[in-house]
């Protein structure tokens, strides 16, 4: 993409229609917001310079998109053309500028690129997207005489005639900074919503006698515009379809893709089965030959080859090959995981490493904790690594083998095949090779029972 292009995305409007305490685009399609996605599109075009214009709830937006754009304020949300007129300095009187809207998160990069090119190769001043749409409600009507392009005409302000017109805006467009710039300057707010329009440009600038063009885009699906928790869901089935469509043409097994949630930034290695109910999201990335789910949350995390996991949740956590995690586990962020280990049910791993062929196998909370090779934990084993102030650090060694109902109070480190009695509290180091009985003696009162 050519380093003089700028891109606009509008984002300053509350979404009304979102019925919603949280600003529109901050809505998710799967588990990325809306703004998100459409600036990820537009890195992935290419694009270096973007511009997003908040206005309603901008603290919060500008937050969550944080600082790989700039941004423009809008203060008012007196339409879209007033919404762009926010970013005049931005837009500037070179090159062009590239316009999307925020609440349209599935355009791909290949359609913007495409878009850019017909923009540039016909040399056009203002270059309009439209599709056919098979339900026009809501959208803005192209209209057109002899097939060329006269106007657009919004939903509240189309006679009969244009409301039977299926083509419609997509709301994305591109312009010559210049013409965009000018266009602006006499833009007029009398119409049905007492708006300005950023769709009234095209006839601007068409009407100076300036190249316009409308081009019709192929896939409807792309331009989905989300304006209710109805549209939202629409455009995720549509996401779900792409990408899960995706990764079972390149050889991952999805059982069923109906409720198989996988966002757009995870990859999956050919020969994993993905079980039903599973959603896996970030930056996650998992090898070949894995059997994931059913019903398994994975955010963020690297799963590496032959390794299941079931009904368990992780997060920022690495595991690494022919390891088994579940059912019902928890690794938590900075759970390294190492080969051939196991994660059993109601295991709780945090910000700790366990080396290979170690087995954790029942009911156990390792947190802040290194842990060796061939270690054994017996169930109901506790790292207490917090006193409440500071968080201490627990160190098991190789071969250690940790008693049922252990307490390791740390900071505290297990020898190389030392062993803890059950039901033991530790709370001093135990050498390599030791035996620790850390609990009070049984005594058995002889007929006591029969005194009753
Ligand atoms: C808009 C277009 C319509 C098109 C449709 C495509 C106009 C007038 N209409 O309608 O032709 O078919 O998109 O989805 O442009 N925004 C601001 N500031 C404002 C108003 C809106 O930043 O003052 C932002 C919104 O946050 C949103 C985007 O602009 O991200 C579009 O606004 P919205 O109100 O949803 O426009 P539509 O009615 O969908
Ligand atoms: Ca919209």
């Amino acid at each position: 993409m050519s380093t003089n292009l700028k891109v606009i995305i509008l984002a300053a409007g509350q979404g009304t229609r979102m019925k919603s305490k949280v600003p529109k685009v901050l809505h998710k399609v799967l588990d990325k917001t809306m703004a998100d996605c459409v600036i990820d599109t537009c890195l992935e075009a290419g694009a270096e310079d973007i511009c997003v214009i908040v206005g309603h709830q901008s603290m919060m937006v500008k937050k969550m998109i944080g600082d790989r754009v700039k941004y423009a304020f809008q203060k008012e949300q007196l339409g879209t053309g007033h919404a762009v007129m926010q970013a005049g300095d931005f837009i500037g009187e070179d090159g062009n500028v590239l316009i999307l809207c925020g609440d349209t998160p599935l355009i791909r990069p290949e359609t913007i690129k495409q878009i850019i090119s017909f923009h540039t190769e016909n040399d056009n001043s203002a270059t309009g997207v439209s599709f056919i749409a098979e339900n026009p409600t809501g959208y803005g009507r192209i209209i057109r005489e002899q097939g060329k392009f006269v106007k657009i005409v919004e939903q509240k302000d189309a006679t009969p005639k244009e409301q039977a017109v299926n083509e419609v805006n997509s709301g994305v467009y591109i312009f010559k900074a210049a013409s965009l710039k000018s266009a602006l300057e006499g833009l007029k707010n009398n119409n049905a919503s007492g708006e300005y329009y950023l769709t009234d440009t095209l006839e601007v600038i068409k009407s100076k006698g300036e190249k316009t063009e409308v081009m019709k885009a192929e896939d409807e699906t792309e331009f989905l515009g989300v304006n209710s928790k109805l549209d939202l869901y629409k455009a995720t089935k549509v996401l779900m379809n792409r990408i899960n469509e995706k990764h079972m043409l390149e050889g991952v097994s999805i059982i069923n893709p109906e409720n198989t949630y996988i966002g757009q930034d995870v990859k999956i290695a050919p020969d994993t089965i993905i079980l039903p109910g599973t959603s896996l999201k970030g930056k996650t990335k998992i090898g070949t030959d894995c059997i994931i789910g059913p019903n398994t949350e994975i955010t963020s995390s690297e799963i590496k080859d032959g390794v299941s996991i079931k009904m368990s949740v992780l997060d920022n956590a690495y595991v690494d090959n022919y390891t088994t995690v579940g059912p019902f586990a928890y690794l938590r962020p900075g759970a390294h995981v190492g080969e051939h280990v196991r994660i059993g049910d109601f295991v709780e791993i945090k910000n700790s490493n366990i080396d290979d062929g170690t087995k954790v196998s029942h009911l156990t909370y390792v947190g802040d904790s290194d842990v060796g090779k061939g270690v054994n934990f017996g169930c109901g084993t506790v790292t207490a690594n917090y006193d409440g102030v500071s968080k201490y650090r627990t160190t098991i060694k190789d071969n250690a083998f940790i008693g049922c109902n252990t307490n390791l109070i740390a900071p505290v480190t297990v020898g190389e095949y030392a062993v803890t009695a059950a039901g033991s509290t530790i709370n001093k180091d135990v050498p390599d090779h030791a035996l620790s009985i850390a609990r009070k003696r049984q005594i058995n009162i002889d007929e006591w029972a029969k005194k009753k």
